[in-house]
């Protein structure tokens, strides 16, 4: 296994929990919007914009082959990187795939003051949070495991991932 992959909606935890597991692990952490922004030269806002979502789904893709050649890295996905199949099945290979989970009502509480997302800046609810999560549960649900995070912090989750590694592959840490 050389990478460990988080998949999960926005704001459930994957870049805070992926920087502290890497750290933990001493591994490298990729952030994948942060990849397609360095490769653009633009803000996530701007290449929706500017282009469009589905634009926007092609630097990404592009972005997880780039990263998914490397070994001893922690990635955490963009919240919609998981329903492109292609994608998917690059995410699983050679990978654990952690998918965070997280109560709308919780997204909705750590998402209230931000406003990068773009497919939020249309007004943020429960409803539209859970019609999203609804839609897109079964591209979360293919992980090797899943965690809910309501109510725990980075550190908690951190060694939950640790916990599940240690029992799956005695070696990694
Ligand atoms: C998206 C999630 C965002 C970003 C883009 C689209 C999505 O990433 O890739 O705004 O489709 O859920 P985060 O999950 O890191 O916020």
């Amino acid at each position: 296994m050389k990478r460990i992959v988080l998949t999960g909606y926005m704001g459930t935890g994957k870049s805070s929990v992926g920087r502290r597991l890497a750290q933990r692990l001493r591994y490298r952490f990729v952030d994948l919007d942060e990849e397609v922004k360095t490769d653009a030269g633009l803000s996530i806002s701007d290449i929706f914009a500017q282009f469009g979502e589905p634009h926007f789904r092609r630097l990404e893709s592009a972005a997880l082959h780039k990263v998914c050649s490397g070994e001893r890295l922690v990635i955490a996905t963009g919240g919609g990187a998981v329903i492109d199949e292609e994608n998917r099945k690059l995410i699983r290979q050679d990978a654990l795939v952690v998918n965070l989970t997280a109560d709308a009502r919780e997204i909705l509480a750590r998402l209230a003051d931000e406003n990068v997302r773009p497919l939020l800046k249309n007004g943020k609810s429960i409803d539209s949070i859970q019609t999203m999560l609804d839609a897109r549960e079964a591209f979360y649900a293919d992980a090797d495991v899943r965690i809910n995070t309501t109510g725990k912090s980075v550190e908690e989750i951190t060694e939950t991932v640790i916990a599940i590694l240690k029992e799956q592959q005695g070696s990694i840490v």
